[in-house]
């Protein structure tokens, strides 16, 4: 049903009812009696605003999972992320990247904690239905020495890294919105399955092969930011209560925050080819790469073109779309390799939980 359809059958439904009741309405009490109504209606969410915030609450919960694997291993373990005891070998590899890349995992990770847990509180207190993912909490744990060994709901293991988001944001001419397509700064994650956390402790040497494994870390850590950092102002679009656009435009800028330094340590991954699969990182500020579209130290957005050709070009995130927004976050999320060995009803879920989001409406 289209928005207008909605609104149109439900105020003629008003309509006809105080017609029916109180016989020739006055124009001023039929305009008081909306105003009741509208003012009833917000101090609740319409079903498309919880159909989105349990779209956010599962996206979140997922990273957190995803998160929590990066700190166990990589980050910093305290009692604001608990679990895991660290790998020194792959902590030091990270940071190769930046002398504090365990302090960053720690606090993105914690940042995914709060995000999914406060949706899901606010879900809740306009009782509103919540999400739980605790029954697809069956993937294998890396073997390496630091990590917990229970089940997770994602996959770092067999990653295929989409790294088209480095060029998308240094490009001036082209917007994904417009169908423009991007060239990747790792052609090689693109494509094939590779770890992006130690699989075990054998994934601990040769040196090369596990700084390739921090540098996939390192260029995913961007992937899933900037996927958050689009997919917040995508569904903001079309929410209702202004409560609920509020949480939206105040987590979304966070993922920003996170994509924003990611982008700058991925830059710092060194050049290099892994001895065990072939995996190559480039030399992005050499050619063929270089230029505007690799150059690693262009971490502003680049402006480019937005709604219309026609006007000037500004500097934005890129992609906002908001049709099928929560459909694309789950292709992109399922394309990256991050649900390698779930069972269908996990998809089903996931695909259910994506329409309900994308089906909302401004005002229903
Ligand atoms: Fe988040
Ligand atoms: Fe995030």
């Amino acid at each position: 049903m289209k928005p207008w359809e909605h609104f149109t059958s439900r105020r003629s439904f008003l309509f006809t009812g105080l017609a029916v009741g109180a016989g020739a309405v006055g124009a001023g009490l039929f305009e008081n009696e909306v105003s009741a109504f509208a003012d009833a209606n917000s101090s609740g969410l319409t079903p498309g605003d919880a159909a989105i915030l349990r779209f956010l609450a599962a996206a979140e919960i997922l990273e957190t999972d995803l998160w929590q694997q990066y700190n166990e291993l990589g980050g910093i373990q305290d009692n604001e992320v608990l679990g895991g005891s660290g790998s020194a070998p792959f902590t030091a590899a990270l940071q190769v990247l930046d002398s504090d890349m365990d302090q960053y995992i720690h606090d993105n990770t914690e940042d995914e904690f709060t995000h999914f847990t406060f949706i899901n509180a606010y879900l809740a207190s306009k009782g509103k239905e919540t999400v739980n993912l605790d029954r697809f909490r069956t993937l294998p744990s890396s073997k390496a020495t630091g990590a917990q060994q229970i089940g997770r709901l994602t996959n770092l293991m067999q990653l295929t890294v989409d790294t088209s988001w480095w060029t998308r944001y240094r490009s001036r001419t082209k917007n994904p919105d417009f169908g423009d397509t991007f060239a990747q700064a790792v052609p090689g994650l693109s494509s094939g399955q590779f770890p992006a956390i130690p699989r075990d402790d054998g994934d601990l040497s040769p040196k090369d092969h596990l700084q390739a494994i921090a540098n996939t870390a390192g260029f995913h850590f961007a992937f899933i930011e900037q996927g958050g950092t689009s997919l917040y102002p995508s569904l903001a679009q079309r929410v209702t209560h202004p409560e609920v656009l509020r949480i939206l435009l105040s987590i979304g800028p966070t993922e920003t925050q996170h994509f924003q330094t990611w982008q700058d340590k991925a830059g710092n991954a060194p050049p290099l080819t892994d001895p065990t699969n072939g995996l190559v990182f480039p030399a992005l500020n050499s050619t063929p790469f270089g230029g505007e579209d690799f150059q690693t130290n262009l971490i502003m957005p680049e402006p480019t073109v937005f709604l219309n050709r026609k006007f000037p070009v500004c500097s934005i995130i890129r992609p906002t779309e908001t049709h099928g927004a929560a459909m694309g976050a789950v292709k992109a999320l399922t394309a990256n390799g991050l649900f390698i060995g779930q069972p269908p009803a996990f998809f089903a879920l996931l695909h259910d939980l994506a329409e309900a989001a994308d089906a909302a409406r401004h005002g229903s």
